[in-house]
């Protein structure tokens, strides 16, 4: 696993927007896996200025995203989907069709998983996945626990998640309980990976991290298997190692 650790934020955004450019540029037909949360949101700030000003095309680019919330629409202004169309979709070249989700509103969540994992293998599998850490080392939505799951499908929210995640939402709101994430299995399948965290209050999970081991108590930790990740921190997340 390669670190790399920048002074602030800003610099982890541009360094990682460059990187995912630099696989575009090399590959304009590539595959990405994208995350949603707070970290990345520097990354499509810098992504979004590279189209517009430099002229990097998205045209042929397909996305897969990590995970949607269980039983939000699309179109709900809380939906992951929604996140990606206003912080990056709408404001590039992207096809709306090169661009995959999973539907947190399917009736069937098996079949529904496994027509994402088909189209991930038929479309040639991810190039690049972007992906950010929870605090509790929870990678998607494959929450600390006594196994993980290896392949798409639907998952329980940590308590810790929930809380961490009221933040997107309206106080009345709920944040749903439930999402359907990618396994551990879908994302260790991506041929590189880069795996950002930012701010003191990933630390702990950066520090336990670089611990030689693997336990589904802290999944990051399978990361640790693959033979192409890159971990991009900046100083505060680096403040433990
Ligand atoms: P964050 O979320 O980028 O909003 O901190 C990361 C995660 O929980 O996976």
């Amino acid at each position: 696993m390669r670190l790399i650790i920048t002074d602030n934020y800003k610099k982890l955004s541009r360094r990682t927007a460059r990187h995912v450019a630099g696989q575009i540029e090399l590959k304009p037909d590539c595959n990405l896996g994208l995350p949603t949360g707070s970290t990345p949101l520097g990354m499509y700030d810098v992504l979004v200025k590279l189209h517009q000003e430099e002229g990097l095309s998205l045209a042929e680019v397909s996305t897969f995203n990590l995970d949607e919330y269980r039983g939000l629409d699309r179109n709900h202004p809380r939906s992951f989907y929604n996140y990606m169309a206003e912080n990056f979709f709408q404001h590039v070249d992207i096809k709306e069709e090169n661009i995959n989700f999973l539907d947190g509103t399917a009736g069937d969540i098996e079949q529904e998983c496994q027509r994402f994992e088909n189209k991930i293998a038929t479309s040639g599998g991810i190039d690049l996945m972007v992906l950010g850490i929870g605090r509790n080392g929870h990678i998607g939505f494959n929450e600390p626990g006594k196994e993980l799951k290896s392949n798409s499908h639907l998952a329980e929210l940590a308590e810790e998640t929930i809380k961490a995640n009221q933040r997107f939402f309206q106080e009345e709101e709920e944040v749903p309980a439930q999402a359907l994430t990618m396994g551990m299995g879908t994302i260790l399948k991506s041929d590189r990976i880069l795996l950002l965290a930012s701010g003191r209050s990933k630390a702990w999970a950066v520090k336990e991290l670089m611990k030689n081991r693997i336990t589904p108590e802290f999944p990051a930790s399978f990361l640790r298997v693959h033979p192409w990740v890159t971990l991009i921190i900046d100083q505060e997340a680096a403040d433990k190692i």
